[in-house]
C-alpha cells in the first residue's frame, strides 16, 4: 500500500476528472450544498483542510463569496499545484492536518472534503483544528464513512470494490482506488465521528446523510 502522500502526489492529475466520474458528478452537488448551510461570515478567513485541488474553497467561494483569505491545506505539494493553478485567490499552504502551522483562534471556517479518513490520528487533527479555529467557528466534514443503511452497504461491500478500482485502472493508479474502498470499509461511521469530535471540544450541529448514505456532512461548531 502506497503511503497517502506519494498517492495522491501520484494521481493528482486525474484526481478531479475520476472523482466527477466514480461519484457521477454528485461530489460537485456535496460540496455546495454543504457550503449553503454553513453561516456567512463577512472577511471570513477560511481554512480548506486536506483541501487537495481545491473543489471544496472554489464551491465555497461560489455559494457564500469570496472570503477574506481562502487557505488550502494539504501535505500533497503535487494536490496543491491543480489548486493553485485554478485560482489566483486560493492560498495554497503545504500542511500536515496533524500539525496545523496557523495561530490559536485564527480561522473562522474550516472545510475537510474526504479527508479526514485519510489521516492516521484523527484524534490529533481535530485537536489541531479545534485549535486554530475562533470561537464561534465552523467546522464542515464531507466524507464517506463506514456504511450504516443497507443501499451504501451493498454499494461499498459488492460493487464498489469491483467498479471503482476498474474505473481507476482505466485513466489512472488502480491501487489507488482500491485505497478508497478500503479505507472506506474500515473507517468509523458519522455518529462514531461526531463522538470523537465532542471529545475534543466541538459542538454537534447535524449530521445529514447524502444520497442515500453514501457520503455524510457533518457540521460542527467551536461554541
Ligand atoms: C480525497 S482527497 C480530497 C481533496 C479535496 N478536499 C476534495 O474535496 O476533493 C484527500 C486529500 O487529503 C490529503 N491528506 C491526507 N492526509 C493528510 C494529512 N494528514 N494532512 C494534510 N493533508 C492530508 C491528501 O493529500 C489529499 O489531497
Amino acid at each position: 500500500m502506497l503511503q497517502t502522500r506519494e498517492m495522491f502526489n501520484k494521481i493528482h492529475k486525474r484526481y478531479d476528472m475520476l472523482n466527477h466520474l466514480m461519484s457521477a458528478g454528485r461530489d460537485i452537488a456535496w460540496r455546495k450544498k454543504c457550503c449553503k448551510k454553513l453561516p456567512k461570515k463577512e472577511n471570513a478567513v477560511v481554512l480548506d483542510l486536506c483541501g487537495g485541488t481545491g473543489d471544496f474553497s472554489l464551491a465555497f467561494k461560489k455559494i457564500l463569496g469570496d472570503p477574506k483569505f481562502s487557505i488550502v491545506g494539504d501535505f500533497a505539494g503535487k494536490m496543491l499545484s491543480v489548486a493553485a493553478q485554478k485560482s489566483p485567490d486560493l492560498i495554497p499552504v503545504q500542511m500536515d492536518a496533524t500539525d496545523i502551522p496557523l495561530a490559536d483562534g485564527s480561522v473562522d471556517i474550516i472545510l475537510n472534503g474526504f479527508g479526514m479518513r485519510n489521516i492516521k490520528n484523527l484524534d490529533l487533527a481535530f485537536s489541531e483544528a479545534f485549535r486554530v479555529l475562533k470561537q464561534g467557528g465552523s467546522f464542515a466534514t464531507l466524507e464517506f464513512f463506514k456504511p450504516e443503511k443497507k443501499i451504501a452497504t451493498f454499494f461499498y461491500q459488492k460493487i464498489a470494490p469491483l467498479a471503482i478500482p476498474f474505473a481507476g485502472m482505466m485513466f489512472s493508479k488502480r491501487n489507488a482506488y482500491r485505497y478508497l474502498v478500503l479505507s472506506i470499509l474500515s473507517f468509523i461511521t458519522s455518529k462514531e465521528y461526531a463522538a470523537k469530535a465532542r471529545a475534543a471540544g466541538f459542538a454537534l450541529r447535524s449530521i445529514k446523510s447524502l444520497d442515500g448514505g453514501l457520503a455524510h456532512m457533518v457540521l460542527l461548531e467551536k461554541k
